[in-house]
């Protein structure tokens, strides 16, 4: 018997059709499924369609339900079958589940352990690359998951970024989210992985308008999309399946599943620190490592963690606070307005950014949820405690002639001991060998420090930052000098 799903995760069509069949007590030998319209060993088998009203007399545990939603992401072939095997098998076993050595229960499990590890990596993993457009900026990432996840992860990215527009493309399925709602499409084949301009491209004249439900114009588009990226795509079936597969049912799920309260940030007893053993850097190894890192709670909200960046021969380190909502999100320092502006204060100051090695005291963003604000909460003492053997390990990588602490919490991380910066700023602190502390520290306010205060101070207050600057070229100069 042959049956026909809608999609690779219909798993409402599989539950109906299995109850169906299990009614029927049809072994599960007897029963192949294939997904809507795709190839199969069994062409010639006739597909069975059963009716829809049909009423089902098979009752099976819920946790039996909720194991099935998650197998059926699976990228196994087998995962329907096996599935329907264990349903078979639990009217006669209803505590089948509970036997964790059963080889078609341990086989499940595996599945679900497999596509949970999947959405795990996935949530920690996506990069967004900002893309200013007409319609200001959007977010846009490419990301190869191994299962069929797109859908189920989407709540997370929902819930994460409520606040800007972005997108998430994938060798199988695309998701958007506009601000308002989220749009599921086709992807785009890990053969023609796009770099990072052509997903600007794609973004700036495709997705952008595709994705607008009201403004779907399926030819209009495909004019728009850039020759180049056709000629890479040759047997991209982008543009149809895009329009016509606007998912309004996962759209539901994912707007009931973002409206769902969330989890409190109320800082938990911290684990005992791991020592880092990576050298620093922002090297794709260090930034594993930092998104493994579980020392605190603050992972479980973030994007990612944002590991410092520049030259390992810098002789200047600049320590911020932590990675705000732009940083959280491009997973690099500094980027968002505190970082333009110390870009321009760095520039004034005679440094160049790309020879510094710039980081922060804490690597994950810490955030509270306004609306879909997420809105800069000042880290705790335990999470910055919890952060400080990675600062270390960067130190001791850099080695720089002089660190600089931006604000309050760069201070206690560098330092660790408060200190009155606006007392203390400007004077390069040479730590005693008892103190622990790593390196000649110069102390000055936090860049954000100058976006708040008040308008007729700003730029005294700006000046004495760039002042602070100077004082740490000068330094540095006068290191090198004969
Ligand atoms: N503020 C910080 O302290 N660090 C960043 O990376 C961005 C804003």
């Amino acid at each position: 018997m042959q049956l026909e799903l809608a999609s690779e995760i219909d798993f409402d069509g599989w539950r109906q059709q299995a109850r169906w069949l299990a009614a029927r007590s049809i072994p599960a030998h007897d029963v192949h499924w294939r997904i809507n319209g795709a190839a199969s060993l069994l062409d010639e088998v006739p597909t069975v369609a059963i009716e829809k009203s049909s009423s089902s007399e098979t009752r099976v545990p819920r946790a039996f339900v909720e194991l099935a939603r998650t197998v059926v992401l699976h990228r196994s072939a087998d995962r329907f079958a096996a599935l329907y095997r264990v349903l078979l098998r639990l009217r006669n076993e209803p505590r089948l589940l509970e036997l964790d050595v059963d080889p078609d229960v341990m086989r499940l499990r595996i599945f679900e352990r497999q596509v949970k590890h999947d959405e795990h990596r996935m949530h920690a993993y996506v990069r967004f690359r900002k893309v200013d457009g007409e319609r200001g900026a959007h977010f846009v990432a490419w990301y190869a998951p191994e299962h069929h996840i797109v859908e189920a992860t989407a709540g997370f990215f929902v819930r994460r970024f409520a606040g800007q527009r972005w997108a998430i493309l994938t060798p199988e399925r695309s998701v958007v989210w506009d601000g308002n709602g989220v749009t599921f499409g086709d992807g785009v084949p890990r053969a023609a992985a796009p770099t990072d301009d052509v997903l600007e491209d794609l973004w700036r004249t495709y997705y952008a308008s595709i994705f607008n439900p009201a403004r779907v114009n399926v030819r209009v588009t495909q004019g728009h999309m850039p020759k180049k990226f056709w000629s890479q795509l040759p047997e991209a079936q982008l543009i149809e399946p895009l329009a016509a597969a606007a998912n309004t049912r996962a759209g539901q799920m994912v707007a009931a599943e973002a409206a769902a309260p969330r989890r409190s940030h109320a800082p938990r007893p911290s684990a005992p620190i791991a020592v880092p053993t990576a050298d620093s850097g922002a090297g794709n190894e260090q930034r594993d490592l930092l998104n493994h890192c579980r020392n605190c709670p603050l992972w479980e909200h973030a994007t990612q963690a944002v590991p410092g960046e520049g030259p390992l021969a810098a002789r200047l380190m600049l320590v911020g606070e932590q990675p705000g909502d732009q940083e959280d999100i491009a997973g690099r320092p500094f980027v968002g307005p505190a970082g333009q502006l110390l870009d321009r204060a760095l520039k004034e100051a005679g440094i160049d950014r790309s020879e510094v090695y710039v980081t922060n005291a804490v690597k994950h963003f810490k955030y509270e949820l306004r609306g879909k604000r997420r809105l800069h909460k000042k880290p705790a003492e335990l999470e910055i405690a919890a952060c400080h053997a990675w600062y270390e390990s960067e130190v001791d990588a850099v080695r720089p002639d002089l660190i600089v602490a931006l604000g309050a919490t760069a201070v206690r991380a560098v330092l660790g001991r408060a200190l009155p910066i606006l007392a203390n700023r400007g004077t390069v602190i040479e730590p005693t060998t008892e103190s622990g502390v790593k390196g000649r520290v110069l102390v000055t306010v936090h860049p954000s420090y100058l976006l708040r205060v008040l308008p007729e101070t700003r730029d005294a207050e700006y000046a004495k930052f760039v002042d602070d600057l100077k004082i740490a070229t000068r330094y540095i100069r006068d290191r090198t000098a004969p």
